[in-house]
């Protein structure tokens, strides 16, 4: 074995996750640092920003000096203490695709990069990304041909289970000469968005076409879903989105097969402490979007509605504690 190979396996740190494990999915709005943070310090084992956009990234790098108050790079930013994180791109140009790696790689350093190839926003598909470039198999190959080139860290990718006319399987044989570390197949169509049934079948069978991890995704919501699915996938690991809304403490339940519900007063513990790094990290702006996190968090408990109407207009770290304690 090479001094080379030996340093390259080293870095990928996907193939050291004890199996199964749990994965913060990408979320955008919703993943910054200080809800990665929360679900961190409940046992999530890997972290994802939100998705950033490669193109974005080109131009305000190019316009110079104030690129390190790029509104697109700061999505990318995290803590040593979220490690491992990994930082997802959205685009279509490969060109983009090219430097947005080169400034992830060394602005940013996570343990990984991921590739948007799910995301059905009409914005997004637009530029011929996310799920639209799922369904572009030639487009696709070069994005990541390009980004496996030109990052020393592992990559891997973020894929449906069809777009288009491209199912996962012909997609994953058409990329299978690339250095793809690992993978997350949202269960789903591009057509179902984001409801209906995930389709476990397909996932498992994505093994036969693909040799690195798997993550399944979509609709895990508590101890038996993660189980079910990863009976049927027989993936390495879940990637869990909306299943962590105001439950940040469901990647220990599912780690130990405890009941995602909580006292009230716990919760609110939670809460507040999100709050308090939302505002450490972006000030009255982290407030502002911490509203929907805390409707999230009383949701289902008695009285929900009318604390709700109060919640959507905080402003202030005393304004959510008035409320809560
Ligand atoms: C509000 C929202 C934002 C999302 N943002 C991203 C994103 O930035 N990148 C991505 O690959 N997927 C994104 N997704 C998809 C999720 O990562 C996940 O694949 C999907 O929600 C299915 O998982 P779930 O059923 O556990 O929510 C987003 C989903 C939602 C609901």
């Amino acid at each position: 074995m090479s001094i080379g190979y030996f340093f390259h396996s080293m870095k990928n740190f996907w193939q050291k996750l004890k199996k199964p494990f749990y994965a913060l999915a990408p979320l955008a709005g919703i993943s910054d640092s200080a809800f990665r943070q929360i679900c961190k310090e409940f046992g999530a084992d890997v972290l994802y920003s939100e998705m950033a956009s490669a193109t974005a990234l080109f131009y305000d790098a190019k316009g110079g000096k104030n690129f390190e108050l790029s509104e697109t790079l700061k999505l990318a930013r995290f803590e040593e203490k979220e490690r491992p994180f990994v930082a997802q791109l959205f685009g279509s140009d490969p060109k983009y695709f090219e430097a947005a790696t080169k400034i992830i790689t060394e602005e940013i350093k996570p343990d990984g990069i991921d590739i948007n190839f799910g995301c059905p926003v009409k914005k997004v598909q637009k530029q011929g990304a996310g799920a639209a470039l799922m369904a572009d198999l030639k487009k696709s190959y070069e994005v990541i041909k390009i980004t496996t080139e030109n990052a020393d860290l592992p990559i891997s990718i973020k894929v449906r289970t069809k777009a288009g006319e491209v199912d996962v399987l012909r997609f994953l044989d058409y990329i299978s000469d690339l250095d793809v570390k690992a993978i997350m197949i949202h269960g789903r169509t591009l057509e179902q968005m984001f409801s209906g049934q995930i389709d476990t079948a397909i996932i498992k069978k994505a093994r036969d076409f693909f040799p690195g991890i798997i993550m399944a995704n979509g609709g895990i919501y508590s101890y038996e879903d993660a189980a079910r699915v990863l009976s049927e996938t027989e993936a390495d690991g879940l990637g869990i989105a909306r299943g962590a809304l105001g439950r940040p403490w469901i990647f220990k339940a599912l780690r130990t097969g405890q009941s995602v519900n909580r006292q009230k007063s716990a919760v609110f513990k939670i809460a507040i402490k999100h709050a308090e790094l939302a505002y450490k990290q972006k000030g009255k702006k982290g407030i502002i979007e911490m509203r929907k996190h805390l409707c999230w968090y009383i949701h289902g408990f008695p009285g929900a509605s009318k604390m709700r109407e109060e919640l959507i207009k905080v402003s202030s770290l005393d304004d959510i504690r008035n409320i809560f304690l």
